[in-house]
């Protein structure tokens, strides 16, 4: 990773919208993985997505490397970190990929599974190998009045009065695992709402951080850190608010030294310009299972698919949602 970034072109411009083209790649692997919805085949599924997106990424008019990706190129023999992507033509870009965010989800056909894929400048995303982060996400309005190291109460009234309401109007979402025990509790004795998800907090995320009403007004607790930069991608095109910190598990300490943190990198609140410093950041992502974001991939027969995504850019600030229809057969035909 070091060679990667001390190549680093950082601020290197972005004269055209990479959004529009990394819609068909994240088109591509919903639909391929798709077909295993509710199969109960989550490797199947995943390998479908990561085949088709590693293809179409190939088409995409940049010299990419990936900073978020499957995994070390050992245990990953695709999309893994430090894999170059693109045709290789200028820009210079990192990218995160998540070919499926959501494999549980699609694999029992559960609402909210998706596949995103994010592009900044070259050395502008943030890279760890320690697995969690605690992430705080919010909507413009309340951007600049979270902070992460104070109780979720004082944060909750905080965020209710940037977004004049009352703290028992607002909905927090939260990953549904044992570890936020402490964490809903205060959520719930605060007043706030609760909408708690299965799986894929970058969906849920961008959810928070979107200013129109789509019924969750944040995000709190620990998910993966390599979806946290995702979401900080996407949240930096809203314009919403993130922050985030390392969330050690017992034993990640050597994770930690591996790549010359210490416990004082643990404590560091990344905003959401940490985690993704790129003024031109991209991010696309299509639904897979229908969730509150986006459609599912629909198979209306007649060979011809239907999915919808969503294609933003921050130069912009410009939100797209975009609903195609595919032709498998002429799909087919191409490759
Ligand atoms: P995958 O689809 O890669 O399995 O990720 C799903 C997910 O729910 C993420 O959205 C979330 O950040 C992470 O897993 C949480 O990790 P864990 O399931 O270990 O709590």
């Amino acid at each position: 990773m070091n060679e990667i970034r001390e190549h680093s072109q950082l601020g290197t411009p972005i004269d055209r919208n990479l959004a529009l083209e990394l819609v068909r790649v994240t088109e591509g692997a919903a639909m391929a993985a798709a077909p295993f919805m509710g199969r109960n085949q989550k490797e199947a599924a995943d390998g479908a997505a990561v085949d088709d997106m590693r293809n179409s990424l190939s088409y995409v008019d940049m010299n990419g490397v990936v900073v978020i990706g499957e995994g070390e190129k050992d245990e990953a023999p695709m999309l893994y970190i430090g894999e170059n992507v693109g045709n290789g033509n200028p820009p210079d870009v990192d990218v995160a990929v998540d070919p499926i965010d959501g494999t549980r989800l699609v694999a029992c056909g559960l609402p909210g599974g998706i596949a995103t894929v994010a592009l900044a400048e070259r050395g502008s995303m943030y890279f760890t190998h320690v697995p969690y982060m605690e992430k705080l996400i919010v909507g413009p309005h309340a951007a600049g009045v979270i902070d992460i190291t104070d109780t979720v109460a004082s944060n909750l009234a905080r965020i209710a009065k940037a977004e004049e309401r009352h703290v028992k109007d607002l909905t927090v979402v939260v990953l549904d695992r044992p570890r936020h025990e402490q964490l809903l509790d205060e959520i719930r004795t605060s007043g706030a709402r609760v909408k708690l998800i299965m799986d894929g907090d970058v969906a849920a995320g961008l959810m928070a951080a979107m200013d129109h009403r789509t019924g969750i007004d944040a995000l709190m607790g620990v998910g993966g850190a390599p979806e946290a930069v995702l979401a900080a991608c996407a949240v930096k095109c809203i314009g919403g608010g993130m922050q985030a910190r390392l969330w050690l598990r017992p034993g990640d300490e050597a994770l930690l030294e591996r790549e010359g943190k210490s416990m004082a990198d643990v404590s560091q609140v990344l905003g959401r310009d940490d985690l993704c410093s790129g003024r031109n950041v991209f991010f696309a992502a299509t639904g897979i299972t229908d969730g509150d974001l986006l459609r599912g991939v629909r198979f209306m027969g007649d060979e011809r698919v239907e999915t919808e995504s969503l294609v933003m850019r921050s130069y912009s600030g410009t939100v797209r949602y975009i609903v195609a229809e595919h032709s498998l057969t002429q799909l087919r035909q191409r490759h």
